[in-house]
């Protein structure tokens, strides 16, 4: 049942609210009729680093109020492709914006693929609902193209602009058609939370009374930004610091410091590829990002307080029961972690692993549900919540958001993420401006009964493997040469969830070779592809003895990279799934080639 058509029995329909002196009449509105939702998408903010724990407003008005989503990936580990793909529904892979900037990524080349009349305001709007918008939209959306054209699908919006974006003290916002203006000397969180609420009210005062969809994109607790020229041809330059808080925050949490997990700033280096290149921070290093961890914690209070305000004013709107409340971001962060300096991009589970926090109409409270979610999941579930029928071409599925429907998804719902990354990676911040190519691989993380692992396969064509219920900082690389020295036998082969590595690679590789070029509903149901004729949901069930012929078929194709590429290059892109040789299974069936002791190591190191 949805829960749209769930609760119209229950709220009340002459629910009068207050706004300022205002009497705001809500009778019959459609407002109360279809749920409204409220979107506070940050920027940058991390699971792994313990940011959560410093928003006691996020806590008392989400977290204590609804569902935490504790495996909830983003699916490409930086801003823009980040962005796109939420409101898309679509993996990066499938809109080709891979990167911040032009000619791979950025607003520019969002329009180019087409999207400005066919993403997720526009269906909204075509759904009955009222779209509003503030903050930051994309990168490279900048003073000089914002109006051409202008972000489709939008009723009221006003939105942050580059090259001053992520300037915290000169924030520049351009409302519907109006030019861009300066906000200079002024605490840009505070002014987006005045803009936010200025929109709430225009929504909740709408001649066409119809239920509003508001989302409310603060750049906290991303480090601020000064950038010189224009991103959209490339000509310009960035300087990254740390983050600024409001004055009033400013000296909040003198002692906070990144925490010290195994894998911070470890002895040994750690990860693969460019990762096992970076040295040991040193103390002047340590110091300076502990100082740029307090400053994103203090930048992060305005979110909080933005929070409340929002429930607030939902409230004495009388609107508190009909809205879903929704909390996220874009991508997760890094702060000394595998030695890197403060940024994303990586696939490791700093970076990938975001909050979600969603309270509303049905929606359990003070709940944590550990069901695999990722940002391609967020349009379906949006469409669902608000009864509109889901879109085919969606590369994820909607979220179960009741109590029963989570506990009953459990083992039926998919249970891995697909992660992609094309390009570079970026240390921000006084020791680390440097741009690191090759940062450019695809990865799984995948979850069930009696495993957690991340699969990772880099443009280099390294491979990566952590068994995360043994090693959850990502430590212990088992497909590095130290791991496998004494592995030229089958017997030797180390065994995770019970199974020999070759054996659960093999399933591994399959299926991110399948999700590497997937689309709507072969994303949906990767092993669907790998076993036409059913029965195999998880990874568990493709483990099973009667699958290994299959699986260790030499015409399989394995998932390698032909170069290294910054953006999305088919000629990089070594084997697709889609290219496979069908006739490969059938004609290897009963001839006895299949490789006799298994998979060799050579196939995979
Ligand atoms: C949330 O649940 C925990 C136990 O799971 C409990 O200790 C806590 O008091 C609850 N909080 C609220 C606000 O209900
Ligand atoms: C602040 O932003 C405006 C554009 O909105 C720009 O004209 C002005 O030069 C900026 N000021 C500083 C100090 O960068
Ligand atoms: C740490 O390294 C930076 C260069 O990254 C250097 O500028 C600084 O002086 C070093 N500090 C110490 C204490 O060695
Ligand atoms: C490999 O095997 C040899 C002989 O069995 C043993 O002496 C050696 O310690 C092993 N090396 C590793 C890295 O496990
Ligand atoms: C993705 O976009 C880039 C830049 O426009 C283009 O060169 C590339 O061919 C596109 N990739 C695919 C697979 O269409």
């Amino acid at each position: 049942m949805r829960l749209a058509a769930a609760i119209i029995g229950t709220v009340t329909l002459y629910a009068a609210a207050t706004h300022g002196q205002k009497q705001v009449p809500l009778v019959g509105g459609d407002q109360k009729r279809r749920p409204n939702v409220v979107f506070v998408l940050t920027d940058d903010q991390d699971v792994h680093l313990s940011s959560l724990d410093y928003m006691p407003l996020l806590k008392k008005h989400i977290l204590d109020e609804g569902t935490y989503f504790d495996k909830h990936y983003c699916t490409t580990a930086v801003c823009c492709p980040s962005r796109v793909t939420l409101w898309t529904g679509k993996a990066s892979h499938n809109t080709n914006v891979t990167n911040v900037n032009p000619p791979y990524g950025g607003y520019p080349k969002f329009i180019a693929e087409g999207f400005n009349n066919n993403y997720f305001p526009v269906w909204l709007q075509q759904a009955g609902y009222n779209t509003y918008y503030t903050g930051k939209l994309f990168n490279a959306h900048t003073v000089n193209n914002y109006n051409s054209p202008h972000p489709g699908g939008y009723t009221s919006s006003d939105f942050l602009l580059d090259p001053y974006t992520y300037d915290y003290l000169n924030s520049t916002f351009q409302r519907n058609g109006e030019p861009p203006r300066s906000y200079e000397g002024r605490y840009g969180p505070d002014v987006l939370a005045e803009k936010a609420y200025g929109l709430l009210d225009e929504a909740v005062h709408a001649a066409n009374n119809q239920p509003f969809f508001l989302t409310v994109a603060p750049i906290a607790p991303h480090a601020n930004v000064i950038m010189k020229g224009d991103p959209q041809d490339g000509s310009h330059e960035v300087v990254f610091t740390e983050p600024i808080s409001a004055k009033r925050h400013q000296h909040l949490f003198p002692n906070a410091k990144v925490p010290r997990s195994l894998n911070f700033n470890p002895d040994k280096p750690s990860g693969a590829n460019w990762l096992l290149q970076l040295p040991q921070q040193n103390a002047s290093e340590v110091a300076y990002n502990d100082h740029f961890y307090r400053q994103r914690l203090r930048a992060l209070q305005s979110v909080d307080e933005l929070i409340e305000g929002l429930v607030s004013r939902l409230e004495a709107y009388g609107l508190l029961d009909n809205t879903y409340v929704v909390f996220s971001s874009d991508n997760g962060f890094h702060i000394g972690n595998h030695r890197l300096p403060p940024g994303k991009s990586c696939g490791y589970e700093e970076d990938t692993n975001v909050p979600l926090a969603v309270r509303g109409p049905g929606v359990a409270r003070n709940y944590t549900a550990d069901i695999v979610t990722t940002h391609t999941d967020l349009a379906p579930t949006f469409f669902e919540l608000l009864g509109i029928p889901l879109r085919d071409d969606f590369d994820g599925t909607a979220i179960p958001m009741t109590r029963a429907d989570i506990e009953e998804a459990g083992r039926a719902r998919r249970e891995h993420a697909g992660i992609e990354y094309w390009g570079f990676a970026l240390g921000e911040g006084e020791f680390s401006q440097v741009q690191i190519e090759l940062n450019t691989y695809k990865a799984l993380r995948i979850s069930g009964p009696g495993y957690s692992l991340y699969y990772a396969v880099w443009c280099t064509n390294e491979r990566e493997l952590y068994d995360m219920t043994a090693d959850p900082y990502q430590l212990h690389n088992l497909l590095r040469p130290s791991s496998l020295s004494n592995s030229s036998s089958s017997s030797s082969f180390p065994l995770l969830a019970a199974h020999p590595l070759p054996k659960l690679l093999s399933r591994l590789d399959a299926l991110l070779m399948v999700l590497k070029s997937c689309r709507g509903a072969t994303c949906r149901r990767p092993w669907d592809q790998l076993h036409p004729s059913g029965g195999v949901h998880a990874l568990e069930d493709a483990l099973a003895a009667e699958h290994d012929a299959l699986y260790e078929e030499a015409a399989l194709p394995r998932v390698r990279y032909e170069f290294c590429a910054n953006g999305y290059l088919r000629e990089a892109e070594g084997p697709m799934w889609e290219d496979r040789e069908v006739v490969g299974r059938e004609r290897n069936k009963g001839k006895g080639e299949y490789m006799r002791d298994g998979l060799r190591w050579e196939d995979w190191v």
